[in-house]
């Protein structure tokens, strides 16, 4: 192993020392000295390909294959979730610029539309070879930025490259079909339609901030392998992230315009983005912002995912150590800022105790912390959000709900909460917390918490344990969401299933063959023939 570099060695001992001082304990110290080890190696060890894209924290956008810093002149600050210091600045682009990201990917997209298929898989491949071979270095900013701890920021970039090469893959199996006129009532054979799948253009791509890598990824590679270009626009918290992906396709070889990513923050420049007659479709993920997005679009199609109240359904015969295990993981993985986090859970009366029982003893053993330390909760993205969670406890507490342990925050670090006997005039049985605070509803029977479950205005995904299978479909067919897990937490993975939201849950479907398809037209080629024609099979 390379010695860390004599620049980053001061701020290394400073660390360590801290450590000590904060009375870390052994296991805890070890992880810091070698995350802060490999920060410092890392720092060094970064490529010129990556290191193009900023002077010191100020990172560039990028836009025709050139890294830029915007004529405005100004940047915005990013801030950690942790500490809420300055990690980057990202630049605070222009509508001039905006324009010439349109009007590049218009060019680019020209030449990439009759590149075959196959160059087109070889792009995703090599994109997705560049994220596995700089992994941890492109973790780094998920974490800073977004605060998602070292083991989830990295898989995030693995499962961003795992994602790429499954659409590279699909992408050269999808194939258009041929039609003849008689199957239509009193038709001949005489017309033949062969009916292809064209790419809709340049689509503007809009990922949130809690998966700016990969709700990114899962938008650039159907887009690309279809035969469109890209106009990105990051989430503010996640910029830095979302421009590492940009940098993994320039990397790979993207010609020039084909990938442009540009920051910003979105009152500033959404509306100019989504209104632009250079986009040709619109893929959001993000929350009730969506809505407006959709109003304001226009004639182009929408892709749309704007979150969920994800309920779990727990019946009387359900395995109990199966569902408390899937609540804890459902709904407080990433401290709850998942779109498919269980957001409401409704027990049974004759196991909702024993049920909570089994939920909290699990709740217990997560580490709460710093993403570096690897703890399972960590500081949700701002002060705004840990502010909205805050309120929505508040409400429920003074309206007679039941916190199971005394609500507890330090800075945007909220502890994880079950909020037991969750009442429909309480604001927590209906808003999404994104955030590691679950309310827990008690019901008399199935067809209570479907009732219950299905007035949400959303209708993401929702899931219901039962060892009765059939009992299970029955229930999963009443749920008005998009996917309902039967014995398993929501969950948009694997990347190649339909993922597709109810109500104001979102518009289109996601997934990787569902993508390509949202993001390719269909266009026909009908042959006219002067006499009926039967090919012949002998
Ligand atoms: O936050 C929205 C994501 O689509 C959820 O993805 O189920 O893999 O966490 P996930």
């Amino acid at each position: 192993m390379a010695a860390v570099p004599a620049a980053n060695q001061a701020g290394l001992l400073l660390k360590v020392q801290e450590a000590i001082k904060a009375g870390l304990p052994d296991k805890a110290l070890a992880d810091t000295v070698k995350s802060e080890v490999s920060h410092a190696m890392g720092a060094d060890s970064e490529p010129d390909s990556l290191k193009e894209m900023h002077d010191g924290i100020v990172y560039k956008f990028l836009v025709n294959g050139e890294w830029r810093k915007s004529t405005s002149g100004r940047t915005i600050s990013n801030l950690t979730p942790y500490d809420e210091t300055i990690c980057y600045e990202v630049q605070a682009c222009t509508r001039e610029e905006i324009d010439e990201a349109y009007a590049t990917a218009h060019a680019a997209q020209r030449v990439w539309a009759k590149t075959p298929i196959w160059k087109r898989a070889e792009l995703l491949h090599k994109a997705a070879t560049v994220l596995r071979q700089y992994a941890a270095l492109i973790a780094t900013p998920v974490l800073r930025e977004v605060g998602k701890n070292r083991k989830s920021a990295y898989d995030e970039v693995v499962r961003t490259a795992e994602l790429l090469d499954f659409a590279a893959e699909e992408g050269v199996r999808i194939n258009g079909e041929v039609m003849s006129s008689d199957a239509w009532v009193g038709q001949k054979r005489n017309k033949l339609a062969i009916v292809e799948r064209v790419p809709v253009g340049v689509v503007l791509c809009i990922p949130p901030f809690n998966y700016p890598i990969n709700l990114c990824g899962s938008k650039i590679g159907p887009a690309l392998i279809a035969g469109n270009a890209v106009v990105v626009k990051t989430p503010t918290q996640g910029a830095v992230s979302t421009l590492h992906l940009g940098a993994a396709f320039k990397i790979a070889g993207a010609p020039p315009g084909l990938v442009n990513v540009v920051t910003g923050k979105g009152s500033e420049i959404g509306d100019y983005l989504v209104q632009h007659p250079g986009a040709n479709l619109i893929s959001f993920t993000g929350g009730a912002t969506g809505i407006d997005v959709s109003k304001k679009a226009g004639m182009v199609p929408l892709q749309m995912e704007l979150g969920g109240k994800d309920a779990c359904i727990v019946l009387p015969d359900a395995d109990l150590e199966l569902a408390s295990t899937a609540i804890v993981k459902g709904g407080f993985s990433y401290s709850g800022q998942r779109c498919t986090a269980v957001k409401i859970v409704f027990a049974t009366a004759e196991i909702a105790d024993a049920l909570l029982e089994k939920v909290l003893a699990k709740l217990a053993k997560l580490t709460i912390g710093h993403p570096e330390e690897n703890a399972d909760i960590t500081a949700v993205i701002n002060k705004k959000s840990a502010d909205y969670i805050e309120s929505l406890v508040m409400d429920a507490e003074s309206k007679g709900a039941t916190l199971t342990t005394p609500y507890k925050r330090v800075g945007n670090l909220i502890h994880p909460l079950i909020i037991d006997h969750v009442k429909e005039n309480m604001k927590l049985h209906w808003e999404e917390p994104f955030g590691p605070v679950l309310p827990f509803v008690r019901v008399g029977d199935a067809a209570e918490a479907v009732a219950l479950a299905n007035k949400s205005s959303m209708g993401l995904q929702g899931c219901v344990f039962t060892q009765d299978i059939n009992r299970a479909i029955l229930v999963a067919n009443e749920l008005a969401a998009g996917t309902i897990q039967i014995n398993g937490p929501p969950a948009r993975g694997p990347d190649h299933f339909p993922f597709t939201g109810f109500k104001d849950s979102g518009i289109g479907a996601q997934g990787i063959k569902y993508s390509i398809e949202s993001m390719s037209k269909v266009k026909s080629f009908v042959i006219n023939l002067p006499e009926a024609a039967h090919p012949q099979g002998h």
